[in-house]
């Protein structure tokens, strides 16, 4: 439900909800607030924009708002990715091609390599390119000129960019998970580029499940039609989203499956910690990664995970939602002392 897709089908959904511009770019405000005064001030000056950096959980919008910097701009964007960039010649050559004033968004910039990543400082700086020309004792460097540019990386992991790097974009801003409003205007927009019916109380329900994340909201609306076509429906009711969410076994919190393994394991395997991300990972038999990135940010910010310097542990809460004990019933169980 979290990973970022490779249905194409699915692909498109996404590509054709995408609002183009900043107005129709729903919650986010402060981000958005500072990004409107930014580009009508470079609009208004005739130069690129700074830099800027988007960071923040998976499906929040930052895709989304790097083809939105580049429309309000009006000029072209060009889009790669950290992984894409294999080689210091393979970014040169995107460089030296741009048209003034183009935004360059490079999304998943932390896996850029720090070979490539070198030859984009002075490019990010001065609008330069040091190029090698040559090897051994002829070898020398040549500056070469580069078209004034934006760069709009994009990451799920800032602390892994390299402090050189971070240190160049002017513009920082960090998307958080979305209030329950802010998801449901964004499900009643979906549901109309999808040419289906919704009341507000369903909209609201999707949105109340979709873990603060818009392309959760998008995707859960998107099932739930389906079982309004089943059931004959011709509106998407708060009965129809229940009836929908319940069936996809999304509970009252949006958590899913593996949320709610995850938080199990930690209480029955490790007496609910704390316990370290690699012991973690190896008993649900999932990627680290994939734990830290997709699922940890929820959880945490949600409250039914606690970050330690020993490791995860889990939260009363948690435990509450899942319907175990908390550790102080538990001892009271033990000692027989609920009475007295
Ligand atoms: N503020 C918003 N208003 C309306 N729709 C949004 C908003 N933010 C995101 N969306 C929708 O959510 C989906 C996911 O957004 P997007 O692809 O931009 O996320 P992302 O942050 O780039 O995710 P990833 O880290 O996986 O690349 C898009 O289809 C888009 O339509
Ligand atoms: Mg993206």
């Amino acid at each position: 439900m979290l990973r970022p897709t490779r249905d194409p089908a699915e692909a498109r959904f996404e590509e054709s909800l995408r609002p183009r511009r900043l107005a129709d770019y729903i919650g986010q405000d402060k981000v958005t607030a500072n990004l409107r005064v930014f580009i009508a001030a470079t609009l208004a000056r005739g130069q690129a924009l700074d830099h800027v950096l988007l960071f923040g959980p998976p499906g929040l919008g930052k895709t989304t708002l790097a083809h939105i910097i580049a429309n309000e701009l009006g000029v072209p964007l060009q889009v790669t990715s950290g992984p894409v960039l294999e080689r210091a010649g393979d970014l040169a050559a995107i460089l030296t091609n741009l048209q003034p004033h183009t935004v360059l968004f490079v999304d998943e910039i932390h896996r850029m390599a720090p070979t490539v990543a070198e030859i984009l400082y002075p490019a990010l700086e001065d609008f330069t390119l040091d190029l090698v020309v040559g090897q051994g004792p002829a070898a020398r460097t040549m500056r070469l000129p580069l078209p004034p540019f934006t760069l709009v990386g994009a990451t799920t992991r800032a602390g892994l960019l390299p402090p050189p790097l971070r240190d160049r974009f002017g513009i920082v801003h960090r998307l958080d998970f979305y209030e329950t409003a802010s998801l449901t205007t964004i499900v009643r927009n979906s549901a109309t580029v999808l040419g289906a019916t919704i009341t507000d109380d369903g909209a609201q329900e999707i949105a109340r499940r979709s873990r603060g994340t818009p392309r959760i909201a998008n995707r859960l609306l998107r099932r739930v039609r389906d079982f309004a076509h089943v059931r004959e429906e011709d509106t998407i009711t708060l009965d129809t989203a229940r009836f929908g969410l319940e069936r996809l076994e999304v509970d009252a919190f949006g958590l899913d499956e593996l949320d709610r393994r995850l938080l199990s394991t930690l209480i029955e395997h490790y007496a609910g910690g704390p316990v370290g991300l690699k012991a973690l990972s190896a008993t649900l038999g999932e990627d680290e990664g994939t734990l830290e990135d997709l699922y940890e940010p929820f959880l945490l910010q949600a409250g039914f995970l606690q970050r330690t310097p020993r490791g995860r542990v889990v939260t009363v809460r948690a435990r509450r939602h899942l319907g175990y004990p908390s550790p102080s019933e538990e001892q009271g169980e033990l000692f027989g002392s609920s009475g007295s």
